[in-house]
């Protein structure tokens, strides 16, 4: 993308009703705008970055067998009576009638919606285990929308649905979801902990949130530091091995970590004292195992083996896909601009020309940018008329974690220069060097 020609509403100004670093960032670097309270246009930068976050939850959830569809987000209130939740949802649901008189709703999950399509289309053990999944945008009239996407009034949620003949098998899924969670955030460059949380109005027994901490986090949070020293890297996951999964999930959620609502004194007593954090994150996921809750609730059953009709075990489980810009930038940016993690950057590299216009400056960009291109890494090549400290403070507030740039002095020796936007750094090579180091620094961030 030649910068000249894209759309990138940078703002010289900082906002003044952002109040967290995150929010104020993506409001600068031209990503979002605020369509009205809580909720925001995606401008081509933040959708970019939106799209590589949605392509990691789609590429991990499937790795472990999980089926993508897409549900709508406006549902009829019928379902919703059924289940009993039309009434106990509350204020945060919006809901409205259509031209038939019919009350309908945006949904602000699908537990409803996915245990009918279930119990319409399964009727036998044989046809579980099953997981399905969507990414899809949620509404929820928050009473204080604010910091951005990270509490949107519309916002997106992978949300995901686990159906199983047996409590073992559905725990399974849990663990197995807790895996693949681990691997989408890491992913991202994030450290995402699990921590013991309260299920509130989706009910049910055993649920963990994954939270990143970070000072502005909504959350209140305690644990033993520890918990901070354990990733999953690169190691290899059988999806089907419940006794893998299940280590994993004891690996990661026996050390004390909890949110407040679940924080026991007692229990975080018995942390080694030099150990014991309080400190604030934000949530950026949630599993839950709720056994037969929706299923008991709408009929939702198969017949067993021995023939006996018998309810379906479920979970769900969320991942917050648009909140996650937020999270990530949080962790990530100094008083510059944002560093995004090679996972979800939205162009691979900046190119910057420092003398645009003349000859040999722009033909060595233009080859760069298309050599980078015909290898499957996109650049963002700012070939505007402007002094080379705007073009880089634009790159640095936009945080492409990489930057290759090109003058008449370094090209006069067949150099230019390779900076890491994190550390600062600058290398010069020939261009060829810096494509090929940026195909082996990606190579590892497909
Ligand atoms: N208002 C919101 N704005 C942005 N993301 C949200 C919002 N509410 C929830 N999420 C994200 O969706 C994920 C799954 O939602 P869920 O756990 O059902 O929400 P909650 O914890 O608010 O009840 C959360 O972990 C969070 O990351
Ligand atoms: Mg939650």
């Amino acid at each position: 993308m030649r910068l000249s020609r894209y759309f990138l509403p940078v703002l010289k100004e900082t906002p003044a009703d952002a109040q967290i670093v995150s929010h104020r960032l993506m409001l600068r670097a031209g990503m979002i705008k605020q369509a009205s309270a809580g909720i925001y246009s995606w401008l081509p930068l933040g959708y970019r970055v939106l799209r590589r976050i949605e392509r990691i939850v789609h590429e991990e959830q499937q790795r472990a067998g999980h089926i993508p569809m897409l549900m709508p987000t406006l549902q009829s209130a019928d379902l919703w009576r059924e289940s009993g939740r039309y009434d106990a949802y509350g204020p945060e649901m919006l809901r409205f009638k259509d031209r038939q008189d019919r009350e309908m709703l945006f949904g602000p999950t699908n537990e409803e919606l996915i245990t009918d399509i279930v119990r319409s289309n399964i009727g036998s053990y044989k046809q579980l285990p099953l997981t399905l999944y969507q990414i899809q945008w949620k509404f929820r009239d928050e009473m204080r929308p604010r910091f951005g996407v990270m509490r949107g009034r519309e916002f997106l949620m992978k949300d995901g649905y686990n159906f199983d003949l047996t409590r073992e098998d559905a725990l399974h899924a849990y663990n197995r979801h807790l895996v693949t969670y681990l691997r989408t955030y890491e992913r991202m460059g994030l450290q995402a902990i699990p921590m013991r949380a309260d299920s509130g109005p989706i009910g049910g027994d055993d649920t963990h949130e994954f939270l990143v901490l970070a000072e502005t986090g909504e959350s209140e949070v305690f644990y033993d530091s520890a918990v901070t020293d354990i990733s999953l890297g690169q190691r290899d996951i059988d999806y089907d091995d419940k006794a893998q999964c299940a280590a994993v999930m004891e690996e990661f959620t026996t050390l004390y970590a909890r949110t407040d609502e679940t924080h026991d004194e007692t229990l975080f007593a018995e942390v080694p004292e030099d150990r014991r954090r309080s400190a604030r994150g934000i949530e950026v996921g949630q599993i839950f195992y709720f056994g037969t809750k929706y299923s008991d609730a709408l009929g939702a059953t198969v017949q067993g083996p021995d023939g006996k009709s018998v309810p379906i075990h479920m979970g769900s489980h969320g991942i917050g896909v648009s909140r996650l810009l937020g999270a990530i930038i949080e962790a990530s940016h100094d008083d510059r601009g944002i560093i995004w993690p090679e996972g979800v950057t939205p162009f691979h590299v900046g190119i910057v020309n420092l003398r645009q216009g003349d000859q040999s400056t722009d033909s060595a960009c233009d080859g760069i940018y298309r050599q980078l291109e015909s290898e499957g890494l996109t650049a963002l090549y700012d070939d505007r008329d402007e002094r080379a400290g705007a073009k880089f403070a634009t790159m640095d507030l936009i945080g492409l974690p990489w930057r290759i740039t090109v003058g008449p002095r370094g090209l006069s020796n067949g150099k230019v220069e390779l900076t890491s936007r994190r550390t600062g750094t600058s290398e010069e090579m020939s261009p060829e060097a810096a494509i090929a180091r940026l195909r082996d620094i990606y190579a590892a961030h497909p």
